[in-house]
């Protein structure tokens, strides 16, 4: 396997932890320096969007990216998607072996689901600390169970009968294209992110509901702005730009 991404980032792993992201701003306030790589066999407060909890019993990937921000903090929602482009080319990647039907998507703006069901799900953090701006990005990746979401169907490798991968080898097919794809986005901005985000994203024309836990608004996905919001357009023909919320198929009452 190709390791490369570990000669720029410092790597720490964990048996069990609380969580790898809360891990990566500990490391912040030990004074640490540069980019490092946290992950978990298991996290027994794992987070996920929204104030959500995240289960994280041993077998899938837990893993977190701490990024010096200082050059980018104000286009830091840019990383979303250049992870979830990373995200789906690894789950894209070991996929090709499996006999039953995957059909790959991101939905808005970073989940990855197959065959309607998240397999993996990214919360970007953006703090500052000793005056730097900071970004940590934590992934998880359901690789031997699906866990339990009240709002979602969830899926893992195991049910799509992808056996050889552990947690370790998805942290670095992951890393591979992190790398390819945080490349790309240093070298030509946010253009060609968005191309190939939305390539691989539901198609446009689709019904789709935005909700931010308290207003929905349904309409048909148009885009993403040059910033990375969705624009829905309207009944009324209005456009709508979102900045946050979820995404749901269809129209939800
Ligand atoms: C989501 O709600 O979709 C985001 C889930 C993010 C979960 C990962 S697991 C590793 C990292 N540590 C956490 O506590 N959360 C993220």
């Amino acid at each position: 396997m190709d390791s490369n991404w570990l000669r720029e980032y410092n790597y720490l792993t964990f048996d069990v932890i609380d969580s790898t992201n809360s891990e990566a701003r500990r490391v912040l306030s030990r004074g640490a320096d540069g980019n490092f790589v946290i992950s978990a066999g298991e996290q027994i407060s794992g987070r996920g969007r929204n104030g959500r909890i995240w289960e994280s019993r041993p077998g899938n990937l837990y893993m977190s990216i701490l990024l010096e921000a200082d050059g980018f903090y104000n286009r830091q929602s840019d990383i979303s998607f250049v992870t979830a482009l990373a995200v789906y080319d690894s789950i894209s990647e070991i996929s090709r072996t499996c006999a039953s039907k995957v059909d790959l998507i991101i939905k808005w703006p970073n989940d990855i689901l197959i065959n309607g069901a998240k397999i993996s799900g990214i919360l970007l953090e953006s703090i500052k600390s000793n005056a730097k701006h900071y970004l940590i990005i934590g992934i998880g990746v359901n690789i031997a169970l699906s866990p339990n979401l009240s709002d979602k169907k969830t899926i893992s490798c195991a049910d799509l009968n992808i056996k050889n991968i552990s947690p370790s080898l998805m942290l670095d097919i992951i890393m591979k294209h992190f790398s390819y794809y945080y490349n790309l986005w240093q070298d030509k901005g946010f253009t060609p992110v968005r191309q190939l985000w939305l390539e691989r994203s539901c198609k446009r024309g689709e019904v789709i509901t935005v909700s931010d836990g308290r207003n929905r608004i349904s309409g048909l996905f148009q885009d993403i702005d040059e910033n990375g919001a969705i624009v829905l357009k309207l009944a009324s023909g209005e456009h709508c730009k979102l900045s946050t919320g979820d995404v749901f198929f269809g129209t939800v009452y």
